[in-house]
């Protein structure tokens, strides 16, 4: 592992995968990376326009490479069923699925369905879109991986599971820090029942340390903060590493021999460097917790999990 780059990327050649947010910052990145190294890779878009000019950008960057937009917003989940039907139909087996779109500290919100935006766009969302893709993954198992985003700012927060969409208070970064627990207690119990199940799909988890992408103007942009949002580009210019060097956790714990399940993977000093096993709160390995949040996710989005369920 010891100074782990994108050209270590093993052969994607056969391989399908789709990459949530993959339209800017690191999932852009991990989307072309993973088409550079032969993968078949779908580029999961909220914004049709800005999805459209990734494909274009990525085949530029990439001559050749097999890519296509498909539309998924996660925060409306009418749009991630929607999202799973087109992907189903075309693409009857996913060898990896990367959840990694997001938004941070935004002010309160709500999601189409009425969750909290933080939780219900980083962590409802992509629960519901695995356990609508895990036909597909299944199909593709042994060998299929699930991998998502999480963030070092999970040490913000353990869960409130008894105000998970914030009803009582909302603090927007302890909500996002919340947000980004529930992407690893996820992946915990994921990996739970899918070894409970024999099945041979490694659930990992990742975080791109401080990375200079759109995530850290999207919030003073959507207020109209321009100042707010000059300082926090300029702070990420000056601070942060790459989107490219962001991305390598995440490309890590998707492509990597060798990656057990529930591993979770950042930079090797926590913002920046090459990737390597990272700290993780201990609440984000509570089994009583996972379940319960499995359990009420399974409520919120009304996505059953087949034969993963209990
Ligand atoms: N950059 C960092 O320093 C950092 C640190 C820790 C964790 N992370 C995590 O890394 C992941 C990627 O973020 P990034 O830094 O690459 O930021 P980014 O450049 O802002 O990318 C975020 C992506 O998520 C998409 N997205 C937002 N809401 C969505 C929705 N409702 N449905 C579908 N897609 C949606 C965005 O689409 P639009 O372009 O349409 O907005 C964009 O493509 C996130 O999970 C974030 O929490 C980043």
């Amino acid at each position: 592992m010891p100074g782990w780059n994108a050209e270590n990327i093993p052969d994607q050649s056969g391989r399908t995968a789709v990459v949530t947010g993959a339209n800017s910052g690191i999932g852009y990145v991990a989307a072309r990376e993973l088409a550079r190294r032969g993968a078949d890779v779908v580029l999961a878009c909220r914004s049709a326009a800005r999805g459209r000019a990734a494909v274009v950008r990525l085949r530029a960057e990439v001559p050749g490479a097999e890519v296509e937009f498909v539309p998924l917003d996660l925060a409306d989940l009418d749009s991630v069923r929607e999202f799973a039907k087109a992907c189903g139909q075309r693409r009857p087996s996913l060898d990896l699925l990367v959840n990694n779109a997001g938004v941070m500290a935004l002010p309160f919100g709500r999601t189409a369905d009425g969750f909290e935006t933080q939780f219900g766009v980083n962590h409802l969302g992509h629960f519901a879109l695995t356990g609508l893709l895990l036909p597909q993954l299944l199909a593709a198992d042994p060998g299929a991986r699930i991998v998502t985003v999480s963030s070092g700012f999970h040490a913000l927060g353990d869960i409130d599971l008894d105000d998970l969409n914030s009803e009582h208070r909302y603090r927007r970064w302890i909500a996002y820090g919340r947000s980004k627990t529930a992407n690893l207690l996820f992946t915990h119990e994921l990996a739970r029942r899918l070894e409970t199940a024999g099945s041979g799909i490694v659930a990992a988890a990742a975080h791109p340390g401080y990375a200079s992408t759109n995530l850290h103007v999207g919030a003073s942009r959507q207020e109209g903060h321009r100042p707010m949002s000059r300082l926090m580009g300029v702070g990420a210019a000056v601070l942060a590493q790459s989107a490219a060097s962001g991305a390598l956790p995440t490309l890590y714990a998707a492509t990597a021999p060798g990656v057990q399940p529930d591993a979770f993977y950042g930079p090797r000093l926590g913002w920046r460097g090459a990737p390597v096993r990272s700290w993780r709160a201990k609440w984000t390995l509570d089994d009583t917790s996972g379940e319960r949040l499995w359990a009420a996710s399974e409520k919120f989005t009304s996505v059953p999990y087949g034969s993963l369920a209990r």
